[in-house]
């Protein structure tokens, strides 16, 4: 279970965990299409004694994942298997957006902008979930690619885009170490409650993954929970963290339990532990907020070459 930001609800644990109902965190934009555009619905007439129906727009396209001939090695994890067992479950995410409060992508949106995404920029969102992000980017960016390993998760998004007559979106099956960027190098990477389903060592490569696939001074925006403490701390802070929980009713919100969950099955890491990633992968930290010292966002930028001494 991964609980989602709560965005502007106000931190529910006190000087410590986070809290919920959410919205979400801020965006930005992208270049020229790395696919075709959907072709605009239609509009649809109406009679007397019968619905308006719109005619359906053509989804999205859907590429596969690009990779090595053969298979991915042995040794990666397998993504959908970690992908957690509710974000493929067709029924949860049928009311995944209820659960975490309809965020809200236009903050995102507004600081991807801010800092220099333009209208005809490409931006990658990768474990796009519902598409929340995925939908209002392909209005403000030249081409969003979104990117997620559910099934259940990729076919709500495309149901979404084609009612919405969404174009410059495209969709890829693939994950943070599978997922193979085609194309001019992208100018955005958005991903949001998504890259603590990857223990730590993958979350590194996910994160040279992410680098390598964005052009210098490409921006890096990552919502995802970290825990702002320290190890001696973090037992206190998650107790205060479970029991100040809003939610009663798991269809309404996050729940103690989705908490507890949250803790003891995914791989959220520790602030100190993900900043000194960012920086190996080449990043330079921008700006990062912290909500109730566990919602963490990162507004990042690929600095010129990506270190690979050492190695
Ligand atoms: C909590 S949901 C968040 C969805 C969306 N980003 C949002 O903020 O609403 C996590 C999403 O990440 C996807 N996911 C999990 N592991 C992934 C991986 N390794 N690569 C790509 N997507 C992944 C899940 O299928 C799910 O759609």
């Amino acid at each position: 279970m991964a609980p989602t930001d709560p965005g502007d609800a106000p931190p529910a644990v006190p000087d410590g965990a986070g809290p919920f109902p959410g919205a979400a965190p801020p965006a930005a934009p992208p270049p020229p299409p790395a696919s075709p555009p959907q072709a605009p619905a239609g509009t649809g007439p109406a009679t007397p004694d019968a619905p308006t129906v719109a005619p359906a727009a053509p989804p999205p396209p859907t590429r596969a994942p690009g990779g090595a001939a053969g298979g991915p090695p042995s040794f990666r994890p397998d993504e959908a298997a970690f992908a957690g067992a509710e974000h493929l479950d067709p029924a949860f995410v049928a009311g995944f957006d209820r659960k975490q409060g309809e965020p809200d992508p236009e903050p995102d949106i507004a600081l991807l902008r801010e800092h220099g995404t333009g209208p005809h920029a490409t931006v990658v969102d990768l474990g796009s979930g519902t598409g929340r992000f995925a939908l209002a980017a392909a209005q403000a960016f030249g081409s969003v690619v979104a990117v997620d390993v559910s099934p259940a998760m990729r076919d709500h998004l495309t149901r979404a885009a084609t009612a919405a007559s969404v174009t410059g979106l495209t969709q890829v099956a693939a994950g943070f170490l599978s997922y193979e960027h085609r194309g001019a190098p992208a100018d955005a990477v958005h991903t949001r409650h998504a890259l603590h389903q990857l223990p730590d060592v993958w979350k590194a490569v996910a994160l040279q993954r992410i680098a390598d696939m964005l052009r210098p001074g490409g921006l890096l925006l990552l919502t995802d929970l970290v825990y702002d403490c320290s190890p001696a701390e973090a037992e206190p802070m998650f107790h205060r963290w479970v029991a100040d929980a809003a939610a009663v009713d798991p269809a309404e919100g996050y729940t103690a339990a989705d908490y507890a969950e949250h803790l003891r099955t995914e791989f959220s890491t520790f602030r100190w532990l993900l900043e000194p990633m960012l920086e190996r992968a080449g990043f330079e930290v921008l700006r990062s907020d912290y909500r109730g010292r566990v919602f963490a966002r990162y507004l990042c930028r690929r600095v010129g070459g990506t270190p690979r001494d050492g190695v």
